[in-house]
């Protein structure tokens, strides 16, 4: 990720919340944030979940706790992709001794990160660290592939 290309992306996202009064809304994902949470993806997940977030890193030889399959967060909840649940979770792995061996490098990152105002379905606006909307959005984005 090269930082021209970062900070276009948050400067996108914190003009989507402005323009809209319920802040950035699920429809308003737009493609920069997959390309940004692809990134952070590739960099702080994939040892373990797999280049392509099937659950096959290279970390997951041998962890008692296999990496979750990414690409089937829908299919596991019937069908739709649960944006703030999956926030939620890799929060929490940010925050808690993670699932599996090591804590993910992620805290700085998160931390680094501008808030933006995201309403997940249930019409309430919550500051959300832009790189963790990043992350789950490229998540969505990679549901059944
Ligand atoms: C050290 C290895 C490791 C790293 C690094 C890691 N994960 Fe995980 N992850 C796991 C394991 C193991 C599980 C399954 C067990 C569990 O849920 O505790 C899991 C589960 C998950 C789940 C829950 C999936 C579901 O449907 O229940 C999500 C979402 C997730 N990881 C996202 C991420 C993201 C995003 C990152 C990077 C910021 C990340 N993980 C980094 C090992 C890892």
């Amino acid at each position: 990720m090269n930082r021209p290309f970062a900070a276009l992306s948050a400067g996108l996202l914190i003009g989507l919340a402005a323009c809209s009064p319920t802040g950035s809304n699920v429809a308003a994902l737009v493609a920069p944030e997959v390309a940004h949470g692809k990134a952070l993806y590739d960099k702080h997940c994939a040892t373990c979940h797999g280049p392509g977030g099937k659950g096959d890193g290279a970390a997951a030889e041998g962890m008692a706790r296999r990496p979750a399959d990414l690409t089937r967060i829908a299919a596991r909840n019937g069908g739709s992709f649960p944006l703030a649940q999956v926030m939620s979770t890799i929060d929490g792995y940010n925050r808690k001794k993670p699932h599996g061996s090591s804590m993910p490098a992620w805290g700085a990152e998160l931390a680094a990160s501008p808030q933006v105002m995201v309403d997940t379905g249930d019409g309430v606006p919550v500051p959300t660290p832009s790189s963790l909307l990043a992350v789950a959005a490229y998540l969505r984005s990679i549901q059944g592939s």
